[in-house]
């Protein structure tokens, strides 16, 4: 039997990390892991809590004091759960989206999803992507992919996804969003984005999904077979 190794893909906004997950996951049989939408969850909670303030400042303190009672599950099936509601679609819209990196940068929020992710990924054969995952929840991952794409690309492809969900979405909108989240995530003072030292590259500007599915697979090949 092949060996199953553990797969950390990080990197900004819209750059098809999840795509490219969720398809290397199903062609190893891996468990895939979208770290992203258990920060949305967090980040939804706040707003159905009213622990969003003025001008979107989070409410810290009660937040953290609330930890304990935020109950986050990933289903096989890749829908999200929140204390027992599934929430898998409204987590993907601009509103969580506006919020998401202000809750992504409080301290006890990563230590107890980072805690999460670990236990999640205990039995192993695991593709997770995020933005600490190859620098923090798993820096002795086999393979460490950092993906990157132009925001141009980005930004068209994010507008296409959500026009397919038949919302109306403003260009400029959904760039400056990609670039301020961007920017939020990797200036923060904790576990911000950032390539790790032995992560390898992939630019999925000019790359088709299928493309990038192999270019990974080739890379998993290289590990598990000796
Ligand atoms: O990948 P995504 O867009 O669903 O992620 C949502 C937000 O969560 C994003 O702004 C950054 C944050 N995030 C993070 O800080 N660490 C992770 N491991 C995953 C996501």
């Amino acid at each position: 039997m092949q060996k199953k190794i553990t797969i950390a893909i990080d990197g900004y906004a819209g750059c098809g990390k999840s795509t490219l997950a969720k398809a290397l996951a199903k062609a190893l049989d891996y468990t895939f892991i979208d770290s992203g939408a258990m920060y949305r969850a967090v980040a939804f909670y706040c707003l159905e809590n009213n622990l969003v303030l003025e001008q979107d400042e989070i409410a810290e303190a009660t937040l953290i004091q609330q930890l304990d009672q935020i109950s986050i599950q990933l289903g096989s099936d890749q829908r999200v759960w929140l204390n027992n509601q599934d929430i898998t679609e409204v987590i993907r819209s601009p509103r969580v989206a506006g919020i998401v990196s202000k809750v992504a940068a409080i301290k006890a929020v990563r230590v107890k999803l980072v805690e999460l992710q670990r236990q999640m990924s205990a039995a192993g054969g695991i593709v997770m992507d995020g933005r600490d995952i190859g620098t923090v929840v798993f820096p002795d991952a086999e393979l460490k992919i950092f993906v990157t794409a132009s925001i141009e690309v980005r930004t068209q492809r994010r507008l296409e996804e959500l026009r397919a969900k038949g919302e109306v979405v403003d260009q400029l909108a959904v760039e400056e969003n990609l670039k301020s989240r961007d920017h939020q995530d990797s200036t923060r003072a904790e576990s911000p984005l950032k390539q790790a030292a032995d992560a390898v590259v992939l630019d999925t500007s000019a790359l088709s999904r299928e493309e990038q599915l192999s270019w990974a697979l080739a890379r998993v090949a290289l590990l598990v077979t000796d």
